[in-house]
């Protein structure tokens, strides 16, 4: 049975914290994707600074966020469910999980390919206390941070005015809203994709969004890529299928969103920005497959955090990649932040009686 109380904390005392409050136990709520969506739709520019400061504290050690763990079936091998682990400090200050599946077949069926949930966990106690969908809160921070990246990378270049998405799911839609809302506009809007039926949705999408560029979709990769000078990848290649350098010789900066379109020839030949080293160079992603080429890690200049911080500089003469493994202290995050506002709203749903032995001796 759910009810929207309120989030008022049950006075059970488990433990004593070090300030000498006695740690209680929230009541555990469920927030809806439609929850989730009313609090984050609009909201895009508070997003990117909440990421911004995100991958600041992340940058500065004031986080935990372990290797994801990839959950791999013999019998599907295109599909896979990640579960993401970390914990955030500072104003955040909450652990929890992200657990995504991958489901590539859904898309034929008419329903999206990923779905998600989030559980965020008391810092205190341990307890878990939400369960939110998190699909919406994914695609957002992946489109936050994306926006973030496209900003910062292109400040010492002249401000791409042609976009090219080269994959038009889901995630494509949220970069492009993101790109709109934090105050991008372009000229020219390339589209490529394997499946005419989503590169037709996808203009579809971008003609009701109200865009004045001219929209043009291109049968072939190398069109596409040549005539943009920002390119966001968000295909579900498994492999590299893009390996000619010379279709980059005009310098575009790239959202390498789905990581493992690149060949490493164009990896060595670019400015390679990243959100985390670690996290990156793993799972068969293009900079991984640059690192096992050459045994070294030469060719990464740094982190997006070390970009905001002034740290790296992103030279001019060369293509920009940005790899973003996609880290969980973001959705924790996002996540919180939704919590938060929906508490605010008094429209939480808490689950009665969901902690149900919290007596030790009964
Ligand atoms: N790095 C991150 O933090 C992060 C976060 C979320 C999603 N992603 C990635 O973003 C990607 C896109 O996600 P989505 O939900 O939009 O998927 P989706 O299935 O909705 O759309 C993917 C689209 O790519 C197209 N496509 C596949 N291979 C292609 C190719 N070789 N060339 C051109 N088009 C191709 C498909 O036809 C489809 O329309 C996925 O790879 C996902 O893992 C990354």
């Amino acid at each position: 049975m759910t009810s929207n109380r309120p989030t008022t904390t049950v006075p059970i005392a488990v433990s004593a914290s070090a300030a000498g409050e006695p740690h209680t136990v929230r009541p555990f709520a469920v927030i809806s994707g439609a929850q989730v969506q009313q609090v984050l739709e609009g909201r895009e520019k508070q997003i990117v600074e909440l990421v911004e400061a995100t991958y600041r504290l992340h940058g500065a050690g004031d986080s935990v966020n372990p290797p994801s763990y990839f959950l791999r079936f013999p019998d599907r091998p295109s599909s896979r469910i990640i579960a993401l682990p970390a914990s955030i400090g500072g104003p955040v200050r909450v652990d929890g999980v992200k657990w995504i599946s991958s489901f590539p077949e859904n898309v034929q069926a008419g329903i999206p390919r990923a779905s998600a949930v989030l559980i965020l966990n008391d810092h205190d106690t341990g307890y878990p206390f939400a369960c939110l969908e998190s699909s919406i809160i994914s695609a957002t921070r992946t489109a936050a941070s994306a926006a973030l990246a496209a900003d910062r990378l292109s400040r010492d270049r002249s401000r791409p005015t042609r976009v090219g998405f080269f994959g038009t799911g889901l995630i494509a839609r949220y970069i492009h809203t993101f790109l709109a809302a934090s105050g991008w506009s372009f000229d020219e809007i390339g589209v490529h994709d394997l499946s005419a039926d989503s590169a037709a949705g996808f203009r579809c999408y971008l003609e009701q969004s109200g865009t004045t560029g001219r929209i043009t979709v291109h049968d072939n990769a190398e069109g596409l890529i040549r005539g943009s000078d920002l390119v966001v990848f968000a295909t579900i290649a498994g492999e590299p299928h893009v390996s000619d350098p010379t279709w980059f010789s005009h310098h575009p900066v790239v959202l390498h969103v789905s990581l493992r379109d690149l060949a490493p020839e164009i990896i060595l030949a670019s400015t390679n920005i990243v959100d985390d080293v670690e996290h990156c160079l793993q799972a068969g992603t293009s900079p991984h497959l640059a690192e096992q080429l050459t045994g070294n890690r030469h060719f990464l200049r740094g982190t997006l955090d070390d970009v905001l911080a002034g740290r790296v500089t992103v030279p001019t003469g060369r293509p920009v990649v940005f790899s973003p493994f996609g880290l969980g202290v973001l959705d924790l995050a996002v996540g919180k932040y939704v919590y938060d506002e929906v508490v605010r709203s008094g429209e939480l749903h808490v689950i009665d009686g969901f902690f149900h032995e919290l007596r030790r001796y009964g």
